[in-house]
């Protein structure tokens, strides 16, 4: 795959670059195709979550994909976006930034990108495509007000707005690569390999997973083979998660 190839759509306003993507998914577009937007006024997050998206403030980003892997390891295809966000921050910003379980990205501790992805429906399994969303918080005027304690930007991090064109072609070069190394021979184990060495969560993080009325506490213990997370309880049972929010348990220092 060349994802250079179909292109970058741009749009002044959408309501969702990720609708946009699987709309065009569905009438054939080709994989790569590119959707950027420089607001979004229904963008969506995890979780049936919004994704505020003011004018300007944001990278707003989809990417359609027609993964050529088991669908079982499908839940791989965002941590190789998390990958690829994160060599791109490093690459276009200096920024080195942290993976926060599945695939929130983090500097400072705080959330500066997000990543959905989802796949198009009523389509024959071969067809089906992922359109996978990415959020980067470019300035501050990205947040609102309630998220200044846990969410950031790269602007904040760094102390300089950084260029959007620039950011995107780093990302699409990013994208490029690690989804031709999912794709690839021993892919998957290397996809995992890459995430655990840029993520602080891989390894010795106590964290708290809540999942609807599920919480597990308990210290992450790396990834399985389809990515779920290894999470071993005080009592020393191996609980794997699937899915769930990931909050990092502060220690006290004594
Ligand atoms: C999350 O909740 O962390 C995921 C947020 C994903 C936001 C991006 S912005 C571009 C794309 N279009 C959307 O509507 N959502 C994703």
């Amino acid at each position: 795959m060349n994802i250079y190839q179909p292109g970058i759509l741009r749009f002044d306003s959408l309501a969702s670059t990720n609708l946009e993507a699987a709309k065009r998914a569905v009438a054939g577009a080709s994989e790569g195709l590119c959707i950027v937007a420089s607001e979004q006024t229904a963008g969506r997050g995890r979780l049936q979550r919004q994704w505020i998206s003011p004018q300007g403030a944001g990278l707003y980003f989809s990417i359609l994909l027609r993964p050529r892997i088991d669908q079982s390891a499908w839940p791989l295809i965002t941590l190789m976006a998390s990958l690829a966000v994160h060599d791109a921050l490093l690459e276009a910003c200096g920024l080195r930034t942290d993976i926060k379980w599945p695939n929130d990205i983090l500097a400072n501790n705080r959330k500066l990108c997000g990543i959905l992805a989802e796949t198009t429906e009523k389509t024959e399994m071969s067809k089906r495509a992922v359109i996978l969303g990415i959020g980067i918080n470019l300035t501050s005027a990205a947040l609102p007000p309630e998220l200044h304690e846990t969410a950031t930007s790269v602007e904040s991090a760094t102390g300089k707005e950084p260029d959007l064109e620039v950011v995107l072609q780093a990302l699409i070069r990013a994208l490029e690569r690690h989804y031709m190394t999912l794709q690839s021979a021993r892919g998957e184990e290397e996809t995992i390999r890459a995430w655990s060495e840029r993520s602080s969560y891989a390894q010795g993080k106590r964290i708290v997973v809540s999942n609807g009325d599920v919480i597990l506490e308990g210290t992450t213990r790396g990834l399985e083979s389809d990515g779920a997370l290894r999470l071993e309880t005080s009592a020393g049972e191996i609980k794997i998660v699937r899915a769930g929010d990931v909050t990092a348990v502060r220690t006290r220092a004594v």
